[in-house]
């Protein structure tokens, strides 16, 4: 899967996309990310690439001609209109739902505003998506634009080199994950639960979904709403099975 990053700090993404999994992956071929400067598309004979807003106000403002310039050498590239993603907290907030569903993609363009925003014009012309990744305002496009980067890389197959635990894990059904415990059985005077010794492996699945379905419970009931329970464990758990959103 190809990622395309448009941004005025190529170096801030390179280096955090290069490390670790991601990174792994990346060596590996099955995932492609370019880091795209902007910058690198001026036309202005001094590199500039923001200015001031019309009407007034503080900060600049990104300039549609560098974005544009760039998006359209990136689809001549690509061969055919790719998916846009403009990272903004304007947009609907970002899902383990939509990670898996935009790794089928075969390439995705994000662009990352910066200063006081970018150019209506030029969105209105390249985006497809707008993202949030929460009700937070940050600096840039930059680090949104590594955390879909990530979340959706989990998702696209030969990433993670054990092809089950994409599968087990947060939000799989809408549940939180269950606790985990590795060696010493015994630390800080506390023991591993009995269960998970017991080899029984039937028993072991059915006290991790319990785990799942108490914690998700506990810390994200808005989860529990539109999480896959059976009938039983609705009344087990006391579950209400009115859905959200009324
Ligand atoms: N840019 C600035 N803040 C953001 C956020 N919360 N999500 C996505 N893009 C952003």
């Amino acid at each position: 899967m190809n990622f395309y990053i448009l941004t005025l700090f190529p170096e801030m993404v390179r280096n955090a996309l290069n490390t670790s999994i991601i990174g792994k992956a990346s060596k590996k071929g099955y995932l492609n990310i370019e880091a795209v400067n902007i910058r690198d598309y001026t036309a202005d004979r001094h590199q500039k690439a923001d200015d001031y807003p019309y009407g007034g106000g503080a900060g600049m403002v990104m300039q549609a001609q560098p974005i544009y310039d760039a998006y359209c050498a990136l689809k001549e590239k690509i061969g055919y209109i790719p998916r846009t993603v403009y990272l903004t907290p304007q947009g609907p907030t970002f899902t383990q739902h939509m990670a898996k569903e935009m790794a089928q993609e075969d390439s995705i363009v994000f662009l990352c505003g910066h200063y006081e925003g970018v150019d209506e014009r030029v969105l209105e012309e390249i985006v497809t998506d707008y993202v949030s990744i929460g009700d937070y305002v940050l600096t840039g496009g930059e680090l949104p634009a590594m955390v879909m980067v990530d979340a959706i890389s989990r998702m696209v197959p030969g990433v993670l080199t054990n092809e089950t635990s994409g599968q087990s894990e947060s939000f799989e059904g809408n549940l939180l994950e269950y606790p985990q415990y590795t060696r010493p059985y015994q630390w800080n005077g506390k023991a591993v639960p009995e269960v998970l010794m017991s080899g029984d492996h039937r028993r072991i699945e059915m006290w991790r979904r319990e785990q799942s379905i108490l914690r998700t419970k506990k810390y994200r009931p808005d989860l529990l709403k539109t999480a896959e329970l059976t009938i039983k464990e609705k009344a087990l758990y006391q579950v209400n099975d009115e859905k959200s959103g009324e």
